[in-house]
């Protein structure tokens, strides 16, 4: 287990995991940015919006993955602890960020399926999860289009928490979180 690891850090995968996902949401959120400076139907829009799905579709394959991961080892303790009151509040933004790495991919798969598009990944077309319905597509749309804005301001909250952990607690939340270095 991870709580008994001499080093005090997350397993290996999670920490390749919890910094993959960065990178790809960086390349998600540019990608679909990316598309406006394009005019509508052209060649390289509808790429962008490709890779956009198929990305997209990636962080949902790996965040499945690593909840597996995450439930068969705990999560390392902090040292020094942190206070008894702010561990809802970190329990509750992880659970936030999770639901949120879950809930895109699907809202994206079903607005897909609602329009009637294929859905792309890796060479692949998967089946839709929805019947075609053009109203509910939009809706879906603009509810996939409002929780990326508020995916980004967790991710902002919980990059601010873990700095605060490091450099105003001095503890070691942030360490475990990243590799262990050689030697
Ligand atoms: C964590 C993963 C994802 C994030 C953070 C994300 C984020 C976004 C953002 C920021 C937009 C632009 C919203 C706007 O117009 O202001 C967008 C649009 C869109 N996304 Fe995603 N997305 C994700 C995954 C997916 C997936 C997996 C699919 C489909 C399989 C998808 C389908 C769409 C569609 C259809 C649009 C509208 C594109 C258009 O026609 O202009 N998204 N997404
Ligand atoms: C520069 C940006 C980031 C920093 C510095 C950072 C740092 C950290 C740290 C230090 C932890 C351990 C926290 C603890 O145990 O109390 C953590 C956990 C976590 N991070 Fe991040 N993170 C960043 C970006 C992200 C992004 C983009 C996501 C995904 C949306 C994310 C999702 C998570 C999740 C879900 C956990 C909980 C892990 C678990 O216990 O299962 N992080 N992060």
């Amino acid at each position: 287990m991870n709580a008994t690891r001499s080093n005090n850090r997350f397993h290996p995968f999670s920490i390749a995991i919890h910094w993959l996902t960065l990178v790809l949401l960086a390349v998600v959120y540019a990608l679909i940015e990316l598309r406006k400076y394009y005019p509508k139907g052209s060649e390289i829009r509808e790429g962008l919006k490709t890779w956009h799905f198929i990305f997209g579709l990636t962080i949902f394959a790996i965040v499945l993955i690593r909840i597996v991961v995450r439930l068969m080892h705990r999560a390392p303790p902090i040292t020094p602890k942190p206070p008894v009151w702010t561990w809802p509040f970190r329990e509750g933004m992880h659970l936030a960020l999770y639901l949120f790495l879950i809930a895109m991919p699907i809202l994206g798969w079903m607005t897909l399926s609602a329009k009637g598009k294929t859905i792309p990944f890796w060479g692949l077309h998967l089946p839709p999860i929805h019947i075609v319905d053009k109203a509910l597509a939009k809706q879906l749309e603009a509810t996939h289009a409002t929780i990326a804005y508020v995916g980004l301001a967790l991710i902002a909250l919980h990059t601010i928490a873990a700095l605060i952990h490091h450099y105003i607690l001095r503890d070691d939340a942030l360490m475990r979180m990243l590799p262990e270095r050689k030697g």
